[in-house]
């Protein structure tokens, strides 16, 4: 037995130099020491030996488990650095290398014309509402005192999803839903896009985009309105920019009007931009009707106040010069990225 016992370490020893991996090293165990191993099965036979030979086959015994159990060990700690040698190797990163430049895109020309009508604004303390793009017949038309037979209401003018509910038109039935819902003061604009079902050409589009505005408190007065869009003006188009207000008819405003900017780019002289004229029309506006504010529940013997509405995508083709309303929705980064 004693050379079987001997035969079994120096295969063990043979054996180790071919494990290269945990699992192969694992197999190894269970080779010599698992429950079927040759070394467990061979101590089985002890029963059979003599007394006296009994204490030295397991002195032996016990000293070549311990040997391969060693071996086991010290094999288990080189494969395991190798292993991980390995994988550092392989994750290697080399910092020097150039990175991949990003695409950052750019913002549409009629978001940055929003961004600083708001930057404007909100500089004066107003606060950005917004109202839903399907509308109810009633906040887009009847709450702004628009009568039943208004020709925006026709069927070829708007469209409508059924009787009651519509592309919103403008942006105005967002100062309904406003002042039913907060007391005043309110001083809010309320940005969005609006729909009319207009043939579309260089300079209309079924889609386009308003800006509203709205203020309402004790003793607003037709002076606030001038002197509010006539900084505005001046904020947004420079310094030295004058206003012209125009009497119109608006059915929720009395008395209501329209604003003319001098030309940006001439100055007033007179240039294509403005036609000529040296003036160019940039929004409508005036005091709310009384019947408007009542209709919201809002006290006209006690309050007041002023509504604007501009158009946006106009606005912008006038600041940067861009001639046809289609380019803002093609997409085409060419246009885009000049800006
Ligand atoms: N909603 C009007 C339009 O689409 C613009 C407008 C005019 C808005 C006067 C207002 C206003 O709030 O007071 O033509």
């Amino acid at each position: 037995m004693k050379e079987q016992l001997l035969e079994i370490l120096e295969k063990a020893k043979n054996h180790i130099e071919s494990t290269k991996t945990l699992n192969e090293l694992e197999q190894f165990r269970v080779n010599y020491l698992g429950k079927k191993g040759e070394l467990t099965v061979l101590l089985r036979e002890m029963g059979k030996l003599s007394k006296e030979e009994r204490p030295v086959i397991g002195k032996l015994a016990n000293e070549v488990r311990t040997s391969i159990e060693n071996l086991l060990e010290e094999n288990k700690a080189v494969i395991k650095e190798k292993e991980k040698n390995a994988r550092l190797e392989s994750e290697v990163i080399d910092v020097t290398m150039s990175g991949k430049a990003r695409k950052v895109g750019n913002r549409h020309p009629l978001t940055l014309v929003l961004d600083e009508i708001k930057r404007v604004f909100i500089g004066m303390g107003y606060k950005i509402a917004e109202g839903p793009e399907v509308e109810t017949v009633y906040h887009n038309f009847d709450a702004l005192n628009h009568p039943k037979d208004h020709p925006a209401r026709d069927f070829s003018d708007t469209f409508y999803i059924n009787d009651d509910i519509l592309l919103r038109t403008q942006t105005s039935p967002v100062q309904i839903r406003v002042m039913k819902k907060t007391k005043p003061p309110i001083r809010i604009i309320s940005p969005g896009r609006c729909f009319r079902s207009d043939e579309i050409d260089a300079t209309h589009s079924p889609m386009f985009h308003q800006v509203e505005g709205l203020v309402i408190d004790r003793n607003i007065t037709l002076g606030d309105l001038k002197g509010t869009l006539d900084t505005f003006a001046k904020r947004l188009f420079g310094v030295n920019t004058r206003t012209k207000f125009r009497p119109h008819y608006f059915p929720f405003t009395e008395p209501s009007g329209e604003v003319d900017v001098s030309c940006f780019k001439c100055s007033g002289e007179g240039c294509k931009i403005c036609k000529g004229s040296g003036w160019i029309e940039i929004l409508g506006c005036g005091m709310v009707h009384p019947e408007v504010l009542k209709e919201c529940g809002i006290d006209p013997e006690l309050y007041s106040g002023f509504a604007f509405g501009m158009g946006l995508d106009r606005i912008t083709m006038l600041k940067y010069e861009i001639e046809d309303i289609r380019l803002f929705f093609e997409n085409d980064m060419r246009f885009i990225e000049q800006f």
